[in-house]
């Protein structure tokens, strides 16, 4: 009898010692998760894999909460978002605020980057210059690859969704326009073999050129929405 208390006391002492560890075991992955996407900023920040390193005033990682359930892909940092480093602080990112808000999700709650993370210009010899934007071209969006796909692994939402097609054709590899593979869900892989569910949409500058385009993003929010709900 004393010797089945003995083993039953020291097998409970085991298991505390086991759930103990494994809680530890659990929180330090959620620590290193987070450090480990803080360290990537870091390198980021760094960076000089192509020349929009050595234009840029400020690398634009990304922002919000490194767990987040969606991610929303832009195309790349502008005048704003070079000055501030952040993504989407500019007309575009006001507007992108309000569409996040339409479907009760936030600035916050996703995560937002962007298919590179410095500042392409027409001519970086006139940093100061406005109107000096331009889309990221192939070779750019191939360097800053592997930073989007290690954000997506860290981060590992269950959605993307894209924001106009410099980010679509970037993460699809098509040349399909963007009217045409808005709203349609894809996949994307990243390069350590990642899937996750891709929604193309529209680029929300593209909504202040063209305001008759909001329908179909909203459209695409409810979508979105939509397969949310499914998994909450
Ligand atoms: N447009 C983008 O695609 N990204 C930004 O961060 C800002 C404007």
């Amino acid at each position: 009898m004393t010797d089945a208390r003995t083993e039953f006391t020291s097998l409970a002492k085991e298991l505390k010692r086991r759930v103990a560890l494994s809680d530890e075991s659990d929180w330090n992955m959620k620590e290193n998760r987070q450090g480990t996407l803080e360290e990537l900023k870091l390198e980021v920040e760094s960076c000089r894999k192509c020349p929009l390193g050595l234009s840029r005033i400020k690398a634009v990682f990304g922002v919000g909460n490194p767990k987040a359930k969606v991610m929303f892909v832009g195309e790349g940092p502008g005048y704003s978002e070079d000055r501030k480093g952040e993504p989407f602080v500019g007309r575009a990112g006001q507007l992108l605020d309000k569409i996040l808000e339409s479907i009760g999700l936030s600035r916050q709650t996703v995560y937002i980057a962007n298919t590179v993370k410095c500042h392409p210009m027409k001519n970086p010899a006139t940093p100061d210059a406005r109107s000096n934007d331009r889309p990221p071209d192939e070779t750019e969006i191939n360097a800053c690859r592997p930073y989007l796909d290690q954000q997506i692994d860290l981060i590992s939402p269950a959605f993307i969704v894209t924001l106009g097609s410099v980010a679509t054709k970037a993460m699809l590899h098509n040349e399909e326009p963007i009217s045409k593979v808005r709203g349609i869900w894809r996949e994307y892989a990243t390069a350590s073999g990642r899937v996750v569910r891709l929604l193309p949409t529209f680029h929300p500058a593209a909504l202040l050129r063209n305001p008759d385009l909001k329908k179909l993003v909203w459209m695409d929010m409810k979508n979105l929405r939509s397969e949310l709900e499914k998994g909450a």
